[in-house]
């Protein structure tokens, strides 16, 4: 395995909906860990993993339930460090000896205070900054019993053993959630976890690049690679990457399907092409994509049409430059990740790239993802270690059907031009006001309906627009921007001064969910 010289952590995923979040906060440690199911971790892959620490993830179910997730017994005999959370230390608990109670009426849910035993840990070492720690509690059951050997380092008000440890095997189990945001100083226990686990936090990504060059010159040998380039931040990095690997065995396309923002493809294709000497197709197929999109104005059917063309005219360029063995997609670890499902088992779920999907298959072609192992923010880092420009690096995320899913109703190029300059414009303001690092998404949608103004002495009837701009973490929900009502004055009156076709600024105050994201 690739990561094999790196020191590896194994998280053991029960089915706790932040399980990514133990990954992230590891990965932010500089060390490398992976994810895997319960029920995929048998001896054999103990063995062949060879952690040098081991997490147990919390997870919604009783140590009581039939069939109820539980690790090899094997894993306490490796001689490594083991942290449980929550459900995980209940496992443990119940494992080693010790007893776990039903939660009949002690179920505990919400932010709790943890304040510290006379004895010393070194787990907690510089974790209590006053006399007691805000913790993250969501547990029904509870442990009533600590298991031999274990002794209590930290209780709360309903959890008396909070923190335990048995230190001479260096088991620490804890009962709430130190990864997420409501431990505030969670990622304390983490680093601590870490160091005494003997980790030397030689996870970068100067060294992933390194090694991440030599596995992809390995994998394609003298093959051809292609790659639908789409101007995002993934496809980008992974684009930049490949190309160092293997030079001009990979071929770039780059389909303008005509729904880019305001200057975007010359941006794009400039910048690949000027900075990167990169061999890339520019495929301005504008016309097809608008032509096949005139008069739809069902979001489905819009999004089904530019996904079936976006596949028939990458495969159209993939086969006028004669092929390919290999197609490069940007897929990220949470992508990869598999999820423990409670309803049926564990459940894969793997996005396929929603612009080339079956392609592979189809074209007879190997799939090459250079970031599988990477989250977000490590991309975003290997971008930057590979010379991508930060702007760049920290763009907005786009959607593959671009602005045809932001012009609701039917889509015309007259609506698109309007579009792209007010959005345009209200980027600039975002930017001039220093908050486009602060907001997850911004862009503007174009009404389908017009309405009546005044300006000058004239009547106007024209198009209404409306302002998104939203706050996430991962763009699974979102919460809108509070700008202050200066700055969407100040923006407003820009827009209707500087872009004919729009007299009337709103600004889109739903969060996520009720709302989406995007307007279709
Ligand atoms: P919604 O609108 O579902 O969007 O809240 C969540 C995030 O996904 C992006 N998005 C897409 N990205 N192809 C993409 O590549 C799509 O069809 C698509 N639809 C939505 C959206 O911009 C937001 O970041």
């Amino acid at each position: 395995m690739n990561t094999a010289q790196h020191d590896r952590l194994l998280i053991i995923d029960f089915g706790s909906q932040v399980t990514q979040l133990i990954a992230r906060r590891l990965r932010e440690l500089n060390v490398y860990c992976e994810i895997h199911p319960f029920n995929t971790v048998t001896d054999a892959f103990l063995a062949d993993f060879a952690p040098k620490a081991v997490i147990f993830s919390g997870g919604p179910a009783s140590v009581f339930a039939d069939g109820a997730p539980m690790p090899p017994k094997c894993v306490f005999e490796l001689g490594v460090p083991i942290l449980g959370i929550c459900y995980g230390q209940q496992v443990m608990m119940h494992l080693l000896g010790g007893k776990v109670d039903r939660g009949q009426g002690t179920a505990e849910f919400g932010r709790a205070y943890v304040t510290p035993a006379a004895r010393q840990l070194a787990l907690l070492e510089g974790w209590f900054a006053a006399d007691r720690e805000q913790v993250w509690m969501s547990h029904g059951d509870h442990v009533s019993q600590i298991a031999p050997g274990f002794e209590v380092y930290g209780t709360s008000p309903n959890a008396p053993f909070a923190v335990t440890a048995d230190t001479d095997r260096n088991f620490y189990a804890v009962q709430f959630h130190p990864e997420v945001h409501h431990t505030p100083n969670g990622a304390k226990l983490y680093e601590n976890f870490v160091r005494l686990a003997g980790f030397t936090g030689d996870w970068t990504m100067g060294a992933y690049r390194e090694e991440a060059i030599a596995r992809i010159r390995d994998q394609v040998g003298s093959g051809r690679v292609i790659c639908a380039l789409s101007g995002g931040v993934d496809s980008s990095v992974a684009a930049v990457l490949i190309h160092e690997a293997v030079g001009d065995q990979l071929i770039c396309v780059y389909v303008d399907h005509g729904l880019m923002r305001k200057n975007e493809s010359a941006e794009v294709v400039g910048m690949f092409r000027e900075h990167y000497n990169l061999p890339l197709i520019h495929a301005d197929e504008s016309e097809l994509f608008l032509g096949k999109l005139d008069g739809v104005s069902d979001p489905e059917t819009k999004r089904k049409i530019i996904g079936g063309l976006f596949i028939e005219v990458f495969e159209k360029h993939a086969k006028a430059i004669g092929g390919a063995d290999f197609l490069a997609q940007g897929t990220l670890y949470p992508d990869v990740i598999e999820s423990v499902s409670f309803s049926g088992g564990p459940s894969v779920t793997i996005k396929s790239h929603h612009n080339v999907g079956g392609l592979p298959e189809r074209m007879n072609m190997q799939l090459v993802e250079p970031l599988r192992e990477l989250f977000k923010d490590e991309v975003r880092a290997l971008g930057r270690e590979l010379g991508l420009p930060p702007s760049f690096i920290g763009r907005h995320p786009f959607p593959g059907p671009g602005l045809a899913i932001r012009c609701p109703g039917e889509i015309t190029r007259a609506k698109l031009d309007i579009l792209r300059e007010a959005d345009a414009i209200y980027i600039d303001q975002i930017r001039r006001h220093g908050l486009y690092d602060d907001i997850w998404q911004a862009f503007v949608a174009i009404l389908p309906v017009r309405t009546v103004g005044v300006m000058g002495d004239g009547r106007t009837y024209d198009y209404a627009c409306a302002l998104r701009a939203v706050t996430s973490v991962d763009g699974m929900t979102a919460d809108y921007f509070p700008f202050s009502h200066d700055f969407l004055g100040e923006t407003a009156t820009r827009i209707i001064n500087e872009v004919p076709g729009i007299n009337r600024v709103t600004y889109d105050i739903t969060s996520k969910p009720p709302g989406t994201i995007e307007w279709e």
